[in-house]
């Protein structure tokens, strides 16, 4: 259980201790995916809903505004109707074992059929999680059901969802997708939405798509009533202090902490989702200092990079020949200051060989090593 969401669930403990251990192994499941290799620039601009409140905070902050429209998380939640993915495959197919699966788009409407040849249920898809990859969460008669089947982005094609593979539906309509409970439908909008709950009630009703800023920036929608009233006492609390250890706590919210990991026993190949974890266990990770914070390599407002040149200059503010620290304003621990390593190997695209990827168990998925190290050649993945 991140920190997070331990405040945020203090009150429900002893039912959380409860369900704990069911709960931990759906999330492992199903909480987290497998965007991989996705290109950011896929997205066009024209699905941004200008009407967010975001419209608002670009008076003053349009550079963030701008760049944020383009963000992986913006869109970790799409709008139903236009859907760039749905849009553009306008008829998906899949087979599960007797049951066969079809996701079509009309205009502004998809919808969800399953069938066993003799029967048959259409429900329409409403709630589309995933900019790269899809799972839809779909709803019949107040039920709420993860699809059985999701897009994945690399195969541009239908198959099974992760974590659901080995249900045994009797049913069409059990064959609909895995039930979610009200516990874990909150766990899913909240890492996913914003305004999706309040305390513990889902908030369906209120909740805009995506990460809005509030989502991170708790008071923004406030500060912006405020700001435009000439009120700049009341602004947000800048995110801009955290250090590289409170940055992966607040990141890992959503990305899974460290303590998360390891509290659930969550181990293999599966666990190089949960970057906080993977960059703890790196060497080069130091709590205190910010070159090694997540938003030392990712600007939570822009597109994740993907070209690998542009990491070079992160690693060499701590791994530049000679000792010298580009950043060294930002260095306050004197042990680091003694000069890491430098590389005998390459002066270049350090990434590629010291943060492979690797596939998820199913294959579906390739993520970024982020346990950065000396990979040597044979070695089975360190957990
Ligand atoms: C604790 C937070 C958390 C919960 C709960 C959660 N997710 Fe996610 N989800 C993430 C994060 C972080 C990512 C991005 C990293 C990754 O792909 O693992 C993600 C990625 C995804 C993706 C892939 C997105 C892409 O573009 O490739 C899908 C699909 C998805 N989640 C669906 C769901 C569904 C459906 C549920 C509920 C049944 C759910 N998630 C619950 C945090 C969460
Ligand atoms: C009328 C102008 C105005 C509007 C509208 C506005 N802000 Fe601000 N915001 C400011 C000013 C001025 C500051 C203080 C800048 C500083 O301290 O560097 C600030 C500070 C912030 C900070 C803290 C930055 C830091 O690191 O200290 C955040 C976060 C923020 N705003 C987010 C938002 C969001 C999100 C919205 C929209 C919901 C918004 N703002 C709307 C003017 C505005
Ligand atoms: C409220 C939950 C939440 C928090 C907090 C959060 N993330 Fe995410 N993040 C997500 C989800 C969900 C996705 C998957 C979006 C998708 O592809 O649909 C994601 C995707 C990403 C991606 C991939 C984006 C892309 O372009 O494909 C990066 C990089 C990332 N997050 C970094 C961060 C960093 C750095 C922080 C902390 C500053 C952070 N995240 C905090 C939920 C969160
Ligand atoms: C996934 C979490 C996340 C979301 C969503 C998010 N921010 Fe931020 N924001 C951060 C973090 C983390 C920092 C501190 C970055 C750093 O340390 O360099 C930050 C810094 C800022 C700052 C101050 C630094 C700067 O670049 O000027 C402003 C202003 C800001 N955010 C505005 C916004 C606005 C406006 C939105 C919505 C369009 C938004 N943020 C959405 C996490 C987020
Ligand atoms: C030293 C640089 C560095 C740091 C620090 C870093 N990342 Fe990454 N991250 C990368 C690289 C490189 C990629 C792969 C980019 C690509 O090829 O698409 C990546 C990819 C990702 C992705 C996309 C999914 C994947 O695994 O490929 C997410 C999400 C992400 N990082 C989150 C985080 C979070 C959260 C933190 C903080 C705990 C963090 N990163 C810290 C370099 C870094
Ligand atoms: C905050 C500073 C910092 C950053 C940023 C950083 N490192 Fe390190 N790195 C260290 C320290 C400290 C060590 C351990 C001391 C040593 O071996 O010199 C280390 C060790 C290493 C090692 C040897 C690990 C082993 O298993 O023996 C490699 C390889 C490495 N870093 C590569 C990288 C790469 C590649 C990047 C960028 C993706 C990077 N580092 C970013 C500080 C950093
Ligand atoms: C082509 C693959 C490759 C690339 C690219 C690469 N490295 Fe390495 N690196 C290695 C290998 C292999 C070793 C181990 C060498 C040995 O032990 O003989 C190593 C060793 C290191 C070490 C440990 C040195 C020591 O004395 O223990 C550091 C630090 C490091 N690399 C950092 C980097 C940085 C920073 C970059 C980018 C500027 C980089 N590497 C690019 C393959 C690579």
């Amino acid at each position: 259980m991140s920190a997070w969401l331990a405040s945020a669930w203090k009150s429900s403990l002893r039912i959380l201790l409860a369900t704990a251990a069911i709960a931990a192994l759906l999330l492992l499941l199903s909480g987290m995916r497998w965007s991989g290799t996705a290109m950011a620039g896929s997205r066009t601009s024209s699905s941004t809903n200008a009407t967010t409140p975001a419209a608002g905070c670009a008076q003053c902050h349009a550079e963030v505004v701008s760049s944020y429209s383009h963000a992986g998380m913006q869109h970790a939640l799409e709008p139903e109707g236009s859907d760039p993915v749905l849009k553009s495959h306008p008829s998906l197919h899949a087979q599960v074992g007797p049951y066969s699966y079809a996701i079509e788009t009309k205009g502004a409407e998809s919808t969800y059929t399953v069938s066993d040849g003799k029967d048959s249920l259409t429900l329409p898809v409403r709630w589309i999680f995933g900019q790269h990859s899809q799972t839809w969460v779909l709803e019949k008669d107040g039920t709420f059901y993860e699809s059985a089947v999701s897009y994945f982005h690399r195969e541009q094609a239908l198959a099974a969802t992760p974590g659901d593979e080995n249900l045994q539906p009797q049913s069409v309509p059990d064959a609909i997708g895995r039930k979610v409970s009200q516990w874990e439908l909150l766990q899913c909008f909240n890492c996913h939405a914003t305004h999706a709950t309040e305390g513990e009630k889902l908030t369906l009703d209120r909740l805009s798509l995506g990460l809005g800023c509030e989502r991170c920036h708790q008071g923004s929608d406030q500060h912006m009533q405020d700001a435009l009233h000439g009120n700049f006492a009341s602004r947000p609390r800048s995110l801009k202090t955290m250090n590289a250890e409170e940055t992966s706590e607040f990141c890992g919210q959503c990305h899974r902490t460290w303590d998360t990991v390891v509290r659930n026993h969550w181990h293999g190949e599966a666990d190089v989702r949960f970057q906080p974890y993977r960059l703890a266990n790196s060497r080069c990770f130091l709590g205190t200092d910010r070159r090694i914070s997540c938003v030392a390599c990712h600007d939570p407002h822009q597109p994740e990079s993907t070209s690998v040149e542009f990491y070079d200059a992160k690693c060499l503010a701590c791994h530049a020949t000679g000792g010298s620290h580009a950043a060294a304003g930002e260095v306050k621990e004197t042990a680091l200051a003694a000069a890491p390593k430098t590389c005998p190997v390459s002066k270049t695209k350090c990434v590629t060989c010291h943060m492979p990827k690797v596939t998820l168990p199913g294959g579906h998925g390739v993520f970024t090593d982020h346990q950065i190290r000396i990979v040597r050649t044979g070695e089975s993945y360190p957990d």
